[in-house]
Parts: structure tokens; sequence; C-alpha cells
């Protein structure tokens, strides 16, 4: 069956685009396809990982750009590499609502916390664990979601929770929310999504060829 065509669009470091390389691999991903890694950061690691493993690169750079270009430009290479399905790896840009209602569903996004707590504007990367710390919740955790037009207020796909543990830093929890949560609930949503996606591509290639 046809795969589902996939862009990861990234902006620094790349472990949750590793952990869908890994699940590609392993067949845990199957419905879809990695064909694309785009980032918005020229020197992210993320774009090393993709090219060890065969994956076409892009780089589009939003300095001195408007948001509209910058997305436009965004838009272009995506439609020149036909994809389907666009997975938010780390990807530190917010998506206007002309990028996002282009690809309704068809976006989904990791976020480091369990969602609606500290999500939205301004929560992204250490700064979230930071936030949860700072409140002193003992649980927290990750959430993929669907993108729409509000920051970290799409559908929720899947959660996964994580303990807090006394003595924590900032990094030391990001590293247990993204071993214990992100790696594993990423794959197992784009999977999940893929699936659906792949249904539907071929229920209208049926309705085409009636
Ligand atoms: C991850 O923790 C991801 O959840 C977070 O940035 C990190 C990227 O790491 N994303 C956000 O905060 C988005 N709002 P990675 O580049 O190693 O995957």
């Amino acid at each position: 069956m046809l795969k589902v065509r996939i862009a990861v669009l990234v902006s620094g470091g790349g472990t949750n685009l590793q952990a869908l390389i890994d699940a590609q691999k392993q067949r845990k991903l199957r419905s879809g396809e990695i064909v694309l890694v785009l980032s918005n950061n020229a020197n992210a690691y993320a774009l090393t990982r993709a090219r060890e493993n065969g994956i076409k690169t892009e780089v589009v750079v939003k300095t001195e750009r408007d948001n509209e270009v910058f997305e436009r430009e965004v838009i272009r290479v995506l439609k020149e590499n036909k994809i389907d399905f666009i997975v938010l790896a780390g990807f530190m840009s917010i998506l206007s609502e002309n990028f996002t209602s282009l690809y309704k569903n068809r976006i989904i996004n990791i976020h480091p916390s369990l969602i609606p707590s500290f999500c939205g504007k301004g929560y992204y990367g250490i700064k979230v664990h930071e936030a949860a710390l700072k409140y002193g919740v003992k649980v927290t955790g990750a959430t993929v979601h669907f993108v729409n037009e509000i920051p970290d207020g799409g559908e929720i796909i899947l959660q996964k929770s994580v303990p807090v543990k006394n003595g924590d830093t900032p990094e030391i929890l990001q590293r247990r929310v993204m071993e214990r949560a992100e790696w594993i609930i990423l794959p197992r949503a784009c999977e999940k999504v893929c699936k659906d996606i792949q249904r539907e591509m071929k229920e209208e290639k049926e309705k085409e060829n009636l």
C-alpha cells in the first residue's frame, strides 16, 4: 500500500526525529515514510541525523524574512516534495492560521508537558520544564496533538505522564520526559495518524477509479 509521505520539521538536536527514524527502521512506523527533514536552523544537529540516514534535508531560514515569506517558502518545499503529513519535532516557530488551515489534521506536534499545563506561546524547550519545577507539580509528561491556529491548542492524540523527583533540575527533568514519554508517544502517534491518512488516501483513489 502507498506510504504517507512525511516531512519532519526541526530546529535543534533532533532526538525526537531520531526516535522516528528508529521506529521506521523497526517497522513500528510503517504506514508512512520520512522523505524530508526541514529545518529553520542551518546548524541543527537534526540535519546531520537525517543525512546519516539518507533522508533528504532542506533549510529555510527565517532571519530577515517576515513570517509570511518564510511560510510561503516552507509550503513551496513541502509541495515540491509531495508531502502528505507534517510532524513538528522540536520545531521552534509558531505556524500561522494560513499555514495550518492548508494542512488541516495533517500536522502533529510533540510538546513536553501535559497539555493544558505549561503550553502556548512562550512555553517551549527547557522553559516548559523550568515552569513545571517553579510551579511545583509532582507529575508532568508529554503530549502529541494536532496543530491548528491556536499554539498547542489542537486535539490531543496521545499523552504520557512522568514523575517529577526531588532535586530535579530543568535539564534532568527534560531528559526524563524525553526518555519516558516523548520518544515513545511521538512514533506511536505518527503511525496512528499515518494509518488513518493512508486509509483516506485509499478511499479517495477508489472513488477516482469509479
Ligand atoms: C523536545 O523536548 C520537544 O518536545 C520540545 O523541544 C524539544 C526538542 O528536542 N518542543 C517544544 O517545546 C515545542 N513547543 P529534540 O530536537 O531533541 O527533539
